[in-house]
């Protein structure tokens, strides 16, 4: 808000300008290829905030949070739905798929959660058609050995439409002629899907009759135009956490193209998927886990193949929470995570699932790749296996099982080392260190 005080001098206005004070706001972001904990950790900062807003992704994620003896798994709805006072907003750069989005509202449905005044939806929010899903499918289909390893929620083919200015928004659904809109889209769509001369099985009246249901009962939702309630928001002192979807190593421009997802995951996407401006962001908390994993295909400089990385997969229990296949698992990337720290501007870090590496006689971290006969220690252009060998350094691990711990004081010695150790050569502080799926499992430091 400016506050002016003219005051006329000669014929001139002389207008003072005061530029009243905004909230920050926060986010939280994966660094790594997704999966983080970013779903445990959203829940339990919540109780810090009044709203928790979802900028860019859609149903390709899946974000896990645990508490009393309950796991739940969310895609699209932020995770800070449980607690009774924050709002939470499906923000403009999101991508909704009200099939998808119905089966949550449902699978919450024992909460007795107030959808209505807690669950905001912004009306520039694209949606997923069903043909975006069989677009997905076809495409991946088509390219073989080469795919993407993509969730096919459709997401790639709902991006390309929304940039390509063709896209269905949320707001569309408030015209009276929508449907017709979506008959046109619908049927380019299906002209498009036998261009790829794949063969896919679908029943597409199945389909869009479970969409237009869906469809339905997103209407009963609450649509805003979020961005200014957003900046309302901020302008009355309101504490708001933007939570990212996929990691930063999955970015449309920065990830390992094209092994990425079709968003911009890193920092820069809040601000465009929520429109809030540069210098209102406050804190910036990247999410990383002790080690490493990706789900799909693409390279993986840290990827292991032997005992160690069936051990991580196994005891951190590895296996997609939205497409359930397994994921890959390797030892920590520092060179990855300098990069993704950098290009996000990351403040502060929270190490996940450090009770997984318990019982590891030593740990190895990667701080430098062989590149090209050199030695690098930044994220360069080329990270396929052919081009990039990851250098470890090798340090003691530590026995102990961390899961009941609770305060910094309790963990080994051998692990507050490797903890140290990775602050120094990340220069950001690791504030948090998670030791277990459940929201009490959090430790401060
Ligand atoms: P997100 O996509 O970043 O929200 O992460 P996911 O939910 O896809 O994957 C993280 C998995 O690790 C989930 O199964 C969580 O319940 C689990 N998890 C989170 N933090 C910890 C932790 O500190 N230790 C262990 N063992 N599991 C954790
Ligand atoms: P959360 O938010 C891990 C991966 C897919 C695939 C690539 C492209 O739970 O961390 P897409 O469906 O977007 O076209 O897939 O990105 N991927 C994820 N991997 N966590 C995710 O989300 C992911 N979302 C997409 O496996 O390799
Ligand atoms: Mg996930």
């Amino acid at each position: 808000m400016l506050l002016r005080d003219q005051k006329t001098i000669g014929n001139f206005k002389r207008i003072n300008i005061t530029t009243s004070k905004q909230m920050a706001v926060d986010l939280l972001l994966g660094l790594q290829w997704g999966d983080e904990g970013k779903g445990k950790i959203v829940d339990v900062l919540t109780k810090d905030y009044d709203i928790i807003a979802r900028f860019q992704g859609g149903p390709n994620a899946g974000h896990t949070l645990e508490f009393d003896g309950i796991k739940h798994v969310l895609h699209t709805i932020p995770s800070g739905i449980f607690h009774k006072e924050a709002k939470n907003i499906v923000g403009n750069g999101v991508v909704i798929d009200p099939v998808i989005f119905q089966k949550e509202l449902e699978n919450l449905a024992s909460f007795k959660i107030d959808f209505k005044s807690k669950l905001l939806i912004s009306r520039k929010a694209h949606l997923i058609l069903p043909t975006h899903r069989l677009l997905d499918a076809a495409s991946e289909a088509a390219k073989g050995k080469a795919k993407i390893g993509s969730t096919l929620k459709g997401i790639g083919p709902t991006y390309m439409d929304k940039t390509g200015r063709n896209g269905m928004r949320v707001g569309d659904l408030e015209m009276s002629d929508w449907k017709k809109k979506y008959r046109a889209l619908a049927d380019k769509h299906q002209s498009m899907v036998g261009f790829y001369n794949v063969d896919i099985q679908y029943d597409l009246e199945e389909l869009e009759t479970a969409f237009f249901a869906a469809v339905d009962k997103l209407k009963a939702l609450t649509f805003i135009d979020s961005e200014q309630y957003l900046y309302e928001a901020q302008k009355a002192g309101k504490k708001i956490l933007a939570e990212g979807a996929q990691g930063s190593l999955l970015d449309i421009d920065f990830g390992t193209y094209p092994f990425v997802t079709s968003s911009n995951t890193t920092a820069a996407g809040a601000c465009t998927g929520l429109g809030i401006a540069p210098n209102q962001i406050g804190r910036v908390l990247g999410i990383f886990k002790a080690y490493t994993t990706r789900v799909g295909s693409g390279p993986f400089p840290t990827e292991l193949f032997d005992n160690d990385g069936e051990t991580m997969g196994r005891v951190g229990n590895e296996f997609g929470a939205t497409t359930g296949r397994a994921r890959r698992c390797g030892w920590i990337d520092v060179v990855a995570l300098k990069y993704a720290i950098t290009i996000n501007g990351v403040t502060e870090l929270m190490m996940m699932k450090a009770d997984v590496l318990s019982g590891f006689k030593t740990v190895k971290i990667c701080n430098s790749y062989q590149y090209k006969g050199a030695t690098i220690s930044h994220f360069p252009y080329n990270v396929e296996p052919k081009n990039v060998r990851p250098n470890y350094i090798e340090m003691p691990g530590w026995e102990q099982d961390l899961t009941k711990m609770l305060d910094v004081t309790q963990l080994p010695e051998n692990l507050m080392n490797y903890i140290i150790y990775l602050e120094e050569v990340l220069e950001v502080p690791i504030k948090i260190v998670s030791v277990g799926p459940d929201r009490t499992q959090t430790i401060y430091r």
